[in-house]
């Protein structure tokens, strides 16, 4: 596939917005500089006559006034002392890109993720210094066929997935002519950014050791240069309520004495199980599984739902590859099960203080650049797997229509999983996972077979 770039502008807030500096909370300083990819595929609709300049005058307007209201995107980034974030709430601007392929939406079939497609997607060029670097990039590229992709590049040092995908929907709002449906809330004082260190934490956090080696080794150097490749699976919704039976099956659930494995927990767990057979482990090879929690909920008091910044924490659930394998798929959902529940108010506030105590914070960031040489490896014998079940994905529409597609950005890192929402709305499930090519087949025969078994 060929995308050649026609154009870029620099889209500002239409009007002055609040200018200064933003201190970062600890929960948004782990994500130092990377943009989180995300791509929407639009045929539009039968009565939406229009040009490619209509609609990108269309983005530019709509996108200049949510700008006015989602002011830090328009920011830049500034290092400081400890290897520390802070926001210039500046009004620089993003960047908007327009593109045209040589394919037609039908090439991509159902849209597997593939490489080859990733110049449907904004290159962000990280040599370009951090306090010059856009935190958010739009590229629009039109297909042959007529049919358009919509992808979003969004700094993850800024906001979390609820919170783009907030502003995206805001967005989509303002250019279908509607008003905003919530003002974004702003202060991130209320997860004390800015304050200094106060106690040390009072939970061992799990998330900022080394997670372990594959037995016999002393590094990660070569399992991270291992080609890797990506997959899309399916689960029916009949799939997952059979998953969900054989992970309660022997637990009481009567009188709610004993709350059912919810859909994140049973397809994680079933997801590790897999891993760790596809994996070919030794028996008691230490595996670790990092799940992201969101926490506007469980703060003490809660966190505004329109909470505009990072309010996710990492948790980590550990366990030998052998037990996990073997054992009932219950196993493995009480695993995770339980460090899910680990993550109150206190233990927030205790990884904040964690971090606070930290002098110098290089070691923590990029936590999930699961390639760099310093950073954790989430590889092989280990995985993170986050959910975007009841994150609000589906029906972006910006006037010409909701999109027939939507999927996370491709990357390539080993043991990086996302569990999305059936476009369909119909309770089915995507796991989209990253692994070594040698283990895909094997993963793939164990995540369909073991659901009948
Ligand atoms: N809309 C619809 N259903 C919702 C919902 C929403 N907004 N929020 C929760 N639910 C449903 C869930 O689907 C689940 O029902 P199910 O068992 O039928 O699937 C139930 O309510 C319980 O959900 P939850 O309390 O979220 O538990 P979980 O086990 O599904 O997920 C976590 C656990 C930790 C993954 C989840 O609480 C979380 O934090 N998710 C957000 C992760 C995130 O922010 N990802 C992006 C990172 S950038």
């Amino acid at each position: 596939m060929k995308v050649i770039l026609k154009n870029h502008w620099v889209v500002k807030p239409i009007e002055p917005t609040w200018n200064g500096t933003v201190c970062l909370s600890e929960f948004d300083q782990t994500f130092a500089v990377t943009h989180v990819p995300t791509i929407y595929y639009y045929k539009l609709r039968q009565d939406y006559v229009t040009s490619t300049d209509d609609i990108i005058q269309t983005l530019k307007t709509s996108l200049s006034k949510a700008l006015v209201h989602f002011y830090p995107l328009a920011g830049r980034l500034r290092w400081i002392e400890g290897s520390r974030l802070e926001l210039d709430c500046d009004a620089s601007g993003v960047v908007l890109i327009e593109a045209e392929t040589d394919a037609k939406l039908d090439d991509l079939g159902d849209f597997l993720p593939s490489p080859e497609y990733n110049s449907l997607f904004p290159s962000v060029d990280y040599t370009i210094p951090i306090d010059e670097l856009p935190l958010l990039f739009v590229q629009l590229t039109k297909f042959q066929c007529g049919a358009i992709a919509l992808s979003f590049a969004i700094s993850h040092a800024v906001v979390d997935g609820q919170s783009a995908l907030y502003f995206l929907s805001e967005w989509a709002r303002l250019a279908r002519g509607e008003p905003l449906m919530s003002d974004p809330f702003h202060d991130r004082k209320v997860l004390r950014a800015g304050e200094p260190a106060t106690a040390p934490p009072t939970f061992e956090h799990l998330q900022f050791n080394p997670p372990p080696l594959l037995i016999g080794k002393s590094d990660s150097d070569f399992e991270k240069k291992i080609v890797t490749k990506g997959s899309m699976l399916k689960l029916t919704k009949n799939q997952v309520k059979l998953l969900r039976e054989k992970a309660n099956q022997g637990r009481n659930l009567e009188d709610n004495k004993e709350r059912s494995y919810t859909r994140y927990e049973v397809v994680t767990s079933h997801v590790w199980r897999c891993a760790c057979k596809a994996r070919g482990h030794k028996f008691e090879q230490p595996t670790n599984l990092c799940i992201c929690v969101n926490i506007r909920k469980r703060m003490q008091p809660p966190l505004p739902e329109s909470y505009f910044g990072n309010a996710i924490v990492d948790v980590i659930t550990t366990g030998v590859s052998g037990d996990i394998a073997s054992r009932p798929l219950e196993y493995a959902a009480r695993r995770v099960r339980e460090a899910i529940e680990m993550v109150t108010s206190d233990y927030a506030n205790s990884t904040i203080n964690f971090l606070k105590n930290q002098e110098d914070l290089s070691k923590y960031q990029d936590i999930h650049a699961y390639r760099s040489t310093e950073g954790p490896f989430y590889g092989n014998p280990n995985l993170g797997v986050i959910s975007w079940i009841s994150l609000p994905l589906l029906g972006l529409d910006f006037g010409w229509g909701k999109e027939i597609h939507m999927s996370p950005g491709t990357h390539e890192y080993d043991g990086d999983c996302v569990i999305i929402p059936g476009s369909e709305g119909d309770g089915s499930l995507t796991v989209a996972i990253i692994l070594q090519d040698a283990h895909v087949e094997a993963f793939k025969k164990f995540f369909y077979e073991d659901i009948e078994c």
